[in-house]
């Protein structure tokens, strides 16, 4: 994971990484023999989004893309044909043959890459922290300071996730993140397990969020349940979840 200079975060901001054909095929490469027969295409979004307030604002969140951003590296590292739809974050992946970058800004924005891309994918990892709500609507000027109080009015997004149930083939995969209080973490996890029809969710506090470290939880449909021991660094946490993603999607070495 590299930090880019400011131009180069700026001049990426809302375009492709590189140019290549966005989707390869499923095929082993030549010194696959140890490699998985078939392995998965494995679409991974990250970071936050930015709702426009104006045309010089936006909402947002803490999120930094750490998490998805490992999950990328790890799996393209493996050889499995990876793209990243990154928000904007000042973190980049490592380089990588088998890696694809797309860049997006706001909640819309990520909801057409994954409408384009989705179908071309067997597993989603959904580790972007997408905003629930935008500003209604957006001027594309600048709003002036006055001297009177301003209530910003919100709509809610669409649930990305939970919309590509109906957009999914029976042999693909959607994983969900779910960040919440400590106290109530497996809970509300199986919950929207259960409400966005996942096939699994890594469940992690709060204070996951914009740390190098996670403490994962991982919930799969039909109720099994897998735990690293304790906390580990997102890029250590990345291969644990590929692995156990793996055998629970019972991907055959
Ligand atoms: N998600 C999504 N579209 C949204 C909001 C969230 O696809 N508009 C995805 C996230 O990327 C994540 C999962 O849904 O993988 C859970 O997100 P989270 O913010 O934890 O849940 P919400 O659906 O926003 O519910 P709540 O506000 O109750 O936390």
């Amino acid at each position: 994971m590299t930090e880019p200079s400011q131009s180069d975060a700026q001049s990426d901001a809302q375009s492709e990484d590189r140019v290549e054909p966005p989707f390869e095929p499923n095929v082993a490469p030549p010194s696959g023999a140890s490699r998985p027969r078939v392995w998965p295409r494995v679409l991974i979004t990250a970071g936050p989004t930015h709702e426009p307030i104006d045309s010089v604002r936006y909402l947002a969140n803490r999120s930094s893309g750490k998490m998805g951003i490992a999950l990328a590296e790890a799996s393209s590292a493996r050889g499995w044909t990876t793209t990243l739809l990154l928000g904007p974050s000042a973190l980049r992946p490592a380089d990588s043959s088998h890696l694809t970058v797309h860049r997006f800004r706001t909640t819309a924005d990520l909801q057409q890459l994954l409408s384009q891309s989705w179908p071309h994918h067997d597993w989603l990892i959904m580790a972007a922290a997408v905003a629930d709500y935008r500003p209604k609507p957006a001027p594309e000027v600048k709003i002036r300071r006055t001297s009177t109080q301003m209530t910003l009015e919100l709509e809610p997004t669409p649930d990305l996730l939970a919309a590509l149930a109906a957009a999914s083939r029976p042999d693909q995969r959607r994983i969900g993140f779910a960040l919440e209080p400590a106290d109530e973490l497996i809970q509300r996890a199986g919950d929207k397990l259960a409400r966005k029809s996942l096939d699994a969710i890594v469940a992690n506090p709060i204070e996951t969020m914009d740390s190098d470290r996670i403490t994962a939880h991982l919930l799969f449909a039909g109720g099994r349940r897998a735990e690293p021991a304790g906390s580990l660094l997102k890029a250590d946490a990345a291969i644990w979840l590929l692995d156990a993603f793996a055998e629970g999607f019972c991907v055959k070495g």
